[in-house]
């Protein structure tokens, strides 16, 4: 491996790290509090991998290629306005991995096909986006595919929101299975202890964010695009005023003991960094103490601004002409590192499975 391709975090003992998301759109501060900001944070004691699952992107959008490419750069660019850093981190463009796309083949004979379909997260999905009975093949593949994403980099730890929880559970049986199938490991053995039990594969665990699910302005749905009812990371401050400005609470004086399970509240818990403020917050709205919700909303909105202040500045770097190129090669650059252990992951699994045959060099 020459050094160009080796991570510049690829430190021993190290764990790894590898989450990702789907580029559906722009991000919003639900992703925030449900995993980018871990992910921001795990990057000084991590090596960390985070994936842009492009590929998963055509299981429900095949016919919009364009919409997807552009969805890309967009995710990438709210990544780096976030904070993360691509001098530590590794940034991994799924199509760019064929690695991930051979062992999800491996791993879908692991899993019974029926076990596949109960999957939670995918049911709920074929409901809330009213895909019937017409999706594709490659949806529900794409939960296989996403065990392939993770164990590609045998990484310990997945920060992921909530509802990636099931997704996870089942990367975790396929794990134990191929270390049980074709490295003899002892399907009782603790988790902890399968790759010193000789296992190809650690267990991973998930890691959810200090808020799983973030409620919608709308007061009633999770916060998502789809639904109309987020704040986004790249929001102007005009923006995030005009949306908190519009939470409903029903509440119709100062002296009214207020709900602090609203909607509004979640976000003071979510967005406002000094407990103490929080708590009194809390006492005097819920006591009624002559504390209206313009003020509350005043408050949530200058919290918020404060968090994505720094990531509008950062991401306007990349909004410049020739900002996507600059993104581009970071993605190409990456690329090159994430296939080194991709690839050996691979070599290793073929060998387990008796068909390590053939050489291969992909240029790494
Ligand atoms: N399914 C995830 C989502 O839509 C994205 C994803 C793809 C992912 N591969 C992954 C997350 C691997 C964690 C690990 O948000």
């Amino acid at each position: 491996m020459s050094s160009s391709t080796s991570s510049p975090s690829a430190q021993p003992g190290r764990p790894r790290i590898l989450t990702g998301d789907t580029p559906t759109g722009r991000l919003h501060v639900g992703h925030w509090v449900g995993s980018i900001e871990n992910r921001v944070r795990l990057q000084d004691s991590y090596e960390c991998y985070f994936l842009i699952a492009n590929v998963h992107a055509f299981t429900t959008r095949a016919d919009r290629p364009d919409d997807i490419r552009r969805d890309v750069l967009e995710i990438v660019k709210d990544w780096l306005a976030a904070g993360i850093d691509p001098e530590r981190s590794t940034l991994v463009l799924q199509s760019e991995v064929p690695a991930i796309a051979e062992l999800t083949w491996f791993f879908a004979m692991q899993l019974p096909f029926n076990r596949v379909m109960r999957n939670p997260t995918l049911k709920h999905e074929i409901e809330t986006k009213g895909l019937g009975d017409k999706y594709s093949f490659g949806f529900p593949l794409y939960a296989v595919g996403q065990c392939a994403d993770i164990l590609a980099f045998r990484p310990a730890l997945v920060p992921v929101g909530e509802d990636q929880v099931a997704h996870l559970e089942m990367c975790r049986e396929v794990a134990r299975r191929f270390n049980h199938v074709y490295c003899d490991v002892d399907p009782a053995l603790d988790d902890e202890a399968h790759v010193t039990a000789g296992g190809l594969f650690p267990i991973p665990a998930p890691l959810v964010g200090r808020v799983g699910r973030l409620v919608g302005t709308d007061g009633v749905h999770k916060m998502s695009k789809s639904l109309n009812n987020a704040i986004f990371l790249s929001d102007s401050a005009k923006e995030i005023k005009k949306k908190v400005g519009a939470l409903y609470t029903g509440r119709q004086s100062m002296t009214d003991p207020g709900d602090i399970t609203s909607s509004l509240f979640q976000y003071v818990r979510a967005f406002i960094k000094d407990p103490a403020r929080v708590q009194a917050l809390e006492e005097r709205y819920s006591r009624g103490d002559n504390i209206g919700d313009g003020h509350i909303k005043a408050e949530v909105t200058a919290a918020i601004d404060e968090l994505l202040g720094p990531m509008r500045a950062r991401r306007a770097e990349y909004d410049r002409p020739g900002g996507d190129d600059l993104v581009l090669d970071i993605l190409r650059e990456h690329a090159a590192r994430a296939n080194a252990v991709a690839e050996e992951t691979l070599y290793l699994a073929k060998q387990k499975m008796k068909m390590d045959i053939g050489r291969r060099t992909l240029g790494l």
